[in-house]
């Protein structure tokens, strides 16, 4: 192989706070040769997700925290262009944990192959990527939706609220969005079909609440957390489900974490709240992967994703998301 390099971000410090440049190093290195049973990825898109902040701390929690001096962990998707593995050919592309990088080196453990013939690239990070995984499994199996149900969804306009709110349209439920400002919420409404949309930066949650809620909240989907999650916990329907997606509100916290005061309102309703992680119903990905794809053919599911062009952005795009500045999900094209 010719001599590559590879720019690769790494670790270098552990934020405390929004992560910025000076958490990372970034730098540049030849790309290794694949020893046996390795492949070498040219990666073309990477997935940012909020979870990156997390996977910065050190502490327990679903995954071990990446360790210093380590590339930035990333999910994506690229071309394999040298392979010492039976498993993959070089022109195979795959989608796995490759790191912000422009090459992976290493044992295709866990990566599968993608099809750029059937959807376009960033879609597997999209609808068809962990995101459509969240969104259908914390949707249906732990919100349990059925047809007439009203759904919340919080970070609504991102990439798991939107698939997660078009799934429950799907089902036959009454979908209401909470977004940040009036073009995402427009957008709730006239791309992804929600029946209604809260501007949680513009108006007041607890009367919005009222307003497109009059029977209440029967599946939460929460993404946020904070006081989004404290607001909607005033107004659950009896024998609500309240599903704990994420709480991207408390991400970037040096204090500690806003738990939720309402919470009693579970126990006058007997509601449930409950935590959700997209690994474990790995098992189940390929049964959800066809639905989603047969969904987005015919038309009822649209998967937005919002690219940004450069790995040597990353610091900055990944920012975008604690911002509020992305519609869709996240893609850094490299
Ligand atoms: N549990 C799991 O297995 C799993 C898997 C995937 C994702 N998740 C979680 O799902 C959530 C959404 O992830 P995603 O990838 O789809 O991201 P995303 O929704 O595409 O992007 C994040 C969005 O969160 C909103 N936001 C940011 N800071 C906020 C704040 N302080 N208050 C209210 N809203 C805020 C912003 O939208 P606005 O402009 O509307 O504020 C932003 O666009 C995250 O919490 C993530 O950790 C969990």
């Amino acid at each position: 192989m010719t001599a590559l390099n590879n720019r690769q971000f790494l670790l270098a410090r552990r934020p405390t706070g929004p992560a910025n440049r000076e958490d990372f190093t970034f730098q540049t290195v030849p790309v290794a040769e694949p020893a046996p049973g390795q492949i070498v990825v040219k990666n073309e898109y990477l997935s940012l997700d909020p979870a990156m902040r997390g996977w910065m701390n050190e502490g327990k929690s679903y995954i071990a925290p990446v360790a210093l001096g380590e590339v930035m962990r990333a999910l994506g998707v690229g071309k394999v262009i040298e392979s010492q593995s039976p498993a993959f050919e070089v022109g195979d592309y795959v989608h796995g944990v490759l790191g912000v990088q422009d090459y992976f080196v290493g044992e295709p453990k866990g990566l599968h192959k993608v099809d750029p013939t059937l959807l376009p690239l960033p879609v597997y990070l999209a609808a068809l990527g962990m995101t459509g995984m969240s969104a259908y499994f914390a949707l249906l199996e732990v919100g349990q939706p059925t047809a007439g149900d009203t759904v919340v969804i919080s970070g609504a306009a991102g990439a798991v609220g939107s698939v997660a709110g078009q799934i429950a349209k799907i089902k036959g439920c009454r979908v209401i969005g909470i977004a940040g400002g009036k073009e995402k919420c427009r957008m709730l409404i006239e791309a992804f079909g929600f029946d209604g949309a809260i501007d949680y930066k513009n108006e007041d949650i607890h009367q919005a609440l009222k307003r497109e809620c009059p029977k209440g909240v029967d599946v939460f989907f929460d993404n946020v957390g904070g006081d989004i999650l404290d607001a909607v916990l005033t107004r659950l329907a009896p024998k609500a489900r309240v599903v704990i997606c994420g709480a991207i509100s408390q991400y970037n916290s040096k204090e500690a974490i806003k738990g939720p005061a309402n919470y009693l309102s579970l126990l006058v309703n007997r509601a449930r709240m409950e935590g959700f992680v997209v690994m474990d119903h790995a098992a189940n990905f390929a049964r959800a992967g066809a639905e989603l794809a047969g969904w987005l053919a015919q038309g009822t599911l649209k998967s937005k994703e919002h690219i940004v062009d450069g790995l040597e952005t990353f610091p900055e795009t990944l920012q975008m998301l604690f911002k509020g500045e992305n519609h869709g999900k996240l893609v850094l094209k490299v």
